[in-house]
């Protein structure tokens, strides 16, 4: 993964790039490390650890220079440490690079560079690119550049200097993001918006293999094969306070409570009562829908979760068979594809690689492809057939919170316009799940003012190694997230099950005290659901249980009841979502853990 700046302009870039790795950090925070040009010397500063690591040691011993790269790492070969820290410098120290991706080939490139007498310092894939750029160097940077990167199998996005060529920085992106930001006698480039949304609000995106270099009159972007290309100069519209925790200790709180406005924002134009359902600009007609025999959802980590609900009501509301997939098993698994197959690619970031690789392979195949991702422009956006945006807003936290439940409403939207066309519900039954999700925003925001319950859960059992989320149906998939929350967060191991699967093993490792929250949202279910909880509460596991308002009958079986605003079955898991999200950060608060950037995650995982 990692995030990736460069700057160059008339100002000091040292502060900027900083700041502008600031907002990247939800890429990665293993190290951080800058390049800048003074005169034609390149200043490096890097260091293992958090930016604020970075910055003492710029307190100390400032770096000067009004052009520079810059780097956040999450590891991937090589340890978190200050020598495999970025930017990487050829070993005879004219280049410098940063670089997000992968490079497979690496071990092949850093064998046969070495045999032509190049030494290397660390342990990354990265140290092959300076050196190769290096070998290839006769006086231009940006052929140079071109001709090591065809050398280079894997993802990438650079970000070059070179002290023979102090005013310009080079660079180029393949599978990995890559922006360019124009301001008024400054140019930027970044690995995702928010870095430079301070500073210039007008990007270009890069697509794969596009050269560009950047000096301080101007940036000139190059195609693979070398020829220079207008592109079109695209304004962000995106309110740069986002970016900013607006009186919240946390990231992830602050999500949580945006998430009334983010359903109703995805709502906005697509669900209106008494009109049919809209989709944007898809392009698909009756026709192409009526050509569906096969759906896959295709998706990681909280988007695969969303994914499982999806699966849920588009197969009940539509009558299309749905696969739910893991992105990165997906292409390996020889998939059944054809012309009549339809791949949702679900990616709050739009830049997940094993979803990215997914799609393509899906594309390959004669597949149609809808994208729902969060980020305009992103490179899933862009490669897919159709794309629909869950307008939840820039997602900070690593733990995604606000992007799932809109997933979750696009996912219900898109049932609704499958069933509308191929009339497998009537107009009532839509104009009521209509009605019902509509009154959504209004549910969480009452969902969200009742915490004491969950609190004193999470300050009881805090301290758990083990904790189980059951649910049967739609609870099922909606436990699968909030054990993710957990795991991901508090870094409490934690196993969502089936409420009918636990008796068939797991249920071996319930015994007293075991932490267990049982939710029982489906009123089709209820009853099954409260026996299999009374099967873990004999064994003596301490139970918070979730159920809709009214259902009070819950409270005799479970030790503690949180209760959601009534809703039909099929919506609950947006309201049922919220609870296990707080519970989540409340035992990650009491832990005392990294809540907004927890160990080892990334929030953009742009390596495959
Ligand atoms: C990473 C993040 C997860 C996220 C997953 C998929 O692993 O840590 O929070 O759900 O990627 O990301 P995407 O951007 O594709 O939804």
């Amino acid at each position: 993964m990692c995030g990736i700046v460069g700057y160059v302009g008339k100002k000091e870039a040292s502060p900027i790039l900083v700041e502008g790795l600031s907002k990247l950090e939800y890429r990665g925070y293993d190290s951080a490390g800058i390049a800048v040009i003074d005169k034609d010397v390149i200043e490096i500063s890097k260091c293992k650890g958090r930016l604020a690591n970075l910055k003492d040691k710029l307190d100390t011993s400032p770096v000067k220079g009004k052009i520079g790269i810059g780097h956040t790492r999450w590891a991937t070969h090589g340890e978190p440490s200050d020598i495999n820290s970025h930017p990487h410098t050829s070993e005879n120290g004219s280049i410098s690079v940063v670089h997000n991706g992968i490079i497979e080939n690496y071990l092949h490139l850093r064998e046969w560079l070495s045999s032509k007498g190049y030494k290397f310092y660390s342990e990354t894939d990265t140290e092959v690119i300076p050196n190769l750029i290096c070998h290839f160097y006769n006086g231009d940077l940006l052929d140079a550049v071109m001709k090591a990167v065809s050398k280079m199998e894997g993802s990438y996005a650079l970000g070059v200097v070179s002290c023979d060529e102090p005013d310009k920085i080079v660079a180029v992106r393949k599978d990995s993001p890559l922006v360019v930001g124009v301001g008024t006698d400054e140019f930027f480039i970044a690995s995702d918006v928010p870095a430079i949304l301070n500073r210039t609000r007008d990007v270009y995106y890069l697509n794969d293999k596009e050269f560009v270099v950047l000096n301080d009159a101007g940036v000139k972007i190059y195609s693979p094969e070398g020829d220079e290309i207008k592109k079109e100069l695209v304004t962000v519209t995106w309110d740069a306070d986002a970016a900013e925790k607006g009186g919240y200790e946390h990231f992830m709180i602050k999500e949580i409570h945006e998430q009334p406005k983010a359903i109703r924002d995805t709502m906005t134009s697509r669900i209106i009562p008494g009109q049919p359902i809209t989709l944007d600009n898809i392009k698909m007609t009756k026709a192409d829908i009526e050509n569906i025999d096969r759906i896959y959802i295709v998706a990681c980590g909280t988007a695969y979760h969303a994914g499982v609900v999806g699966k849920y009501v588009i197969e009940k509301l539509a009558k299309i068979p749905v696969e739910i997939d893991i992105a990165s098993e997906f292409r390996y698994r020889d998939p059944i594809i054809n012309e009549k197959t339809l791949m949702i690619a679900l990616s709050q970031s739009g830049e997940t690689a094993d979803t990215l690789a997914a799609l393509r392979e899906a594309k390959t195949k004669g597949a149609r492809v809808i994208a729902i991702t969060n980020v305009v422009g992103s490179s899933i956006a862009r490669e897919a057939d159709d794309v629909i945006y869950t307008w939840a807003g820039l997602e900070i936290a690593v733990a995604s919170t606000k992007a799932y439940t809109t997933q979750l409403i696009l996912m219900y939207v898109v049932a609704l316009y499958f069933a509308q066309h191929k009339n497998t519900l009537g107009v009532d039954e839509i104009e009521k799940i209509k009605n019902e999700m509509l009154s959504l925003p209004e549910k969480v925001s009452e969902v969200l003012k009742h915490k004491e319950v969950l609190q004193k859960f999470a300050a009881n059992n805090y301290m758990h190694k083990d904790m189980f989320f059951l649910g049967r149906g739609l609870d099922y998939a909606v436990a699968m997230e909030g054990s993710l929350k957990t795991k991901e967060i508090s870094y409490i191991h934690s196993e969502a099950y089936a409420g009918g699967e636990l008796k068939h093993g797991t249920i071996a490792l319930i015994e007293k005290g075991t932490a267990v929250i049982a939710i029982a949202t489906q009123e089709s279910l209820y009853g099954k659901m409260i026996s299999n909880v009374k099967e873990v509460t004999t064994r003596g596991a301490n139970v918070l249980g979730f159920a809709l308002e009214g259902n009070t009958s819950i409270e005799s079986t479970v030790d503690s009841a949180f209760y959601l605003p009534k809703t039909i079955d099929i919506l609950s898991p947006v309201l049922s979502v919220i609870p296990l999200q707080l519970v989540a950060y409340y035992m990650a608060i009491q832990k005392g853990c990294d809540v907004d950037k927890p160990r080892n995650l990334a929030k953009s995982v742009t390596v495959e």
